[in-house]
């Protein structure tokens, strides 16, 4: 499963892409206004980053506008995807845009007919939005499940299932589960992943129990012993 980092946060993209676990970018207008500054500007540094699948989105919500948008969006960077929303419009839009050969993100989908139409179109991923359906007493996790088994259908259809909204590690874990191609996560749930309070307290107990052992360098035995070793 690919991970994307779900911000327009520069340093937070700079310190996941150092981890060596980042594939690629989401962003959205929320997280791009947040941030502040250009918008141009931010896509690109982003793109000389991630050397991966970057979402930048438009704004319009006729399918003329999201068009020209996306096309002026897809010169910034090859590695720019154009994120669209999931309405008829978006739809139209992402058929022309595939047609032009350019990677459309459909987003705001929430339920799974909506991701088959979304793949009709083009669509080169789809976004389902986990945490926004189960903030509503919902459930993200069906919807992903059911989306890759609706594509696992028709694999004719080639659109990957981008889960988004990722609130948590569980929801990481059950969108690998339901075998969704991606995974957008925001830096502090990939933080997340990664902690958990039973490995701290056994590498501490590893660490005091082998401060105790008379020579506690592991670098300087190995090196000794490959000098002596290199002599035979
Ligand atoms: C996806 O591409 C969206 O940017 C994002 O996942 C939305 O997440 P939220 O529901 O936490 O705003």
């Amino acid at each position: 499963m690919k991970f994307f980092l779900d911000t327009a946060n520069i340093e937070e993209i700079k310190q996941a892409h150092a981890w060596g676990v980042i594939d690629g970018v989401t962003t959205n207008p929320s997280l791009v206004a947040k941030e502040g500054g250009d918008l141009v500007e931010r896509i690109y540094q982003i793109c000389q980053i991630v050397e991966g699948p970057v979402s930048a989105e438009t704004v319009a919500t006729d399918w003329e506008g999201m068009v020209r948008e996306g096309r002026l969006l897809a010169q910034i960077s090859e590695h720019v995807v154009v994120k669209v929303p999931l309405t008829v419009d978006g739809i139209r839009a992402t058929r022309i845009l595939a047609d032009d050969g350019i990677d459309v993100n459909v987003t705001l989908c929430f339920q799974a007919a909506q991701a088959l139409v979304a793949a009709k179109a083009g669509a080169a991923y789809i976004s389902p939005f986990m945490g926004r359906l189960d903030d509503i007493s919902s459930d993200g996790t069906r919807l992903i499940e059911e989306i890759v088994q609706i594509y696992a259908n028709y694999p004719e259809l080639g659109t990957e299932v981008l889960a988004a909204s990722i609130r948590h590690p569980m929801h990481v874990t059950q969108t690998a589960l339901a075998g969704a191609d991606v995974c957008t996560l925001p830096f502090s749930t990939l933080r997340k992943l990664v902690n958990h309070p039973l490995t701290d307290s056994g590498l501490k107990s590893f660490l005091d129990d082998w401060a105790g052992v008379p020579d506690p360098d592991v670098a300087g035995q190995v090196e000794r012993w490959l000098a002596a070793r290199s002599g035979d």
